[in-house]
């Protein structure tokens, strides 16, 4: 089932086509990962699922229901969107921010109830800034900003919560929390939830759903043991890479790079190895004589 769904979605700045009659069925209850390389359109399809922009062709629809054609609140009642490069009004503290979250939920005859203090209090323990309450977020560091912008988007307790980048700036500890705090909102609350992630080994570890775009289309999509193979990894990105299963999860590892094919194949001028090699093999002097691949008849040596 799919209440989020994207109908020959197509977008557009101004006369520039970027995504293309895009198809797509967020499922429920579910972490859908976007990967592709820069530029292809993975913002652009997020901030349209969030109704941060209209699409040029076809429809997003919610339950059914045109995102155009619902009212404002109703869908931030719904959907939760951290944009790639939020910004921050002025001068405003980490608490007031993370409490902006809340409006959605507010009415006239309300501004503040309980339910919105809890709310923000554990939005803003579960991403390590209640200690930064008071702090302006203009004086934050990238790391810790991120933090509370993730805390806005969650103190806002939408089922469905898109993500663009959410680890940008955080160090790899940071990394792991907020990836592992994404996927215990979606187990402990049934959440769905779509985001943008530019490792692609995160990805594969933390998506139930994972999909691949290049140049605003969908290249593949589905679980990420079914789909990642190095076959994938070239098309969408262009790399060379090997695919074995995560030791750990058993979730497919991508290790960039053939070790065992020169970069430059070597020549009888040129049997020197270029010294990058060594690093992308990291294999050490061995890498000047690589084990020669069977399958491969493109060196002449
Ligand atoms: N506000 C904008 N105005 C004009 N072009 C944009 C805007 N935002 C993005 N683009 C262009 O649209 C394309 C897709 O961008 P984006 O969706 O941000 O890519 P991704 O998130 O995959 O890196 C890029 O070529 C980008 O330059
Ligand atoms: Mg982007």
């Amino acid at each position: 089932m799919s209440r989020l769904t994207a109908r020959e979605l197509t977008l557009a700045y101004e006369d520039r086509t970027v995504v293309h009659e895009l198809d797509l069925a967020v499922p429920d209850g579910q972490v859908t990962v976007i990967v592709g390389p820069n530029a292809c359109g993975k913002s652009t399809t997020l901030r349209a699922l969030g109704r941060l922009l209209k699409p040029k062709h076809g429809a997003v629809l919610l339950d059914g229901a045109e995102l155009a054609k619902i009212p404002t609140k109703k869908i931030a009642q719904a959907i939760g969107l951290l944009p790639q490069s939020p910004v921050a009004p002025e001068a405003i503290t980490v608490a007031d921010l993370v409490s902006r979250g809340r409006q959605p939920h507010q009415h006239w005859w309300q501004q503040w109830s309980d339910e919105d203090e809890r709310a923000v209090t554990d939005a803003m323990e579960r991403t390590d800034v209640t200690a930064l309450a008071e702090r302006p977020v203009d004086a934050l560091s990238g790391g810790q900003r991120q933090r509370v912008w993730i805390a806005m988007a969650l103190a806002q307790e939408t089922d469905l919560l898109l993500l663009d980048e959410p680890t940008t700036y955080l160090d790899i500890s940071h990394q792991v929390e907020v990836l592992d705090l994404v996927r215990q909102l979606n187990h402990d609350h049934a959440r769905t939830v779509v985001m943008v992630l530019h490792d692609l080994n995160q990805a594969a570890r933390y998506a139930d759903h994972l999909v691949a775009m290049k140049q605003g289309r969908i290249v593949a999509e589905g679980r990420p043991q079914d789909i990642v193979t190095a076959n994938l990894v070239r098309e969408v990105f262009g790399l060379t890479s090997v695919v074995i299963p995560d030791p750990v999860t058993g979730s497919p590892l991508v290790i960039p790079g053939a070790p065992w094919t020169p970069v430059t194949p070597p020549t009888p001028q040129n049997t020197q190895a270029p010294a990058s090699r060594t690093d992308v093999a990291g294999t050490g002097p061995k890498a000047t004589a690589p084990p020669r691949d069977p399958a491969d008849t493109s060196r002449t040596t």
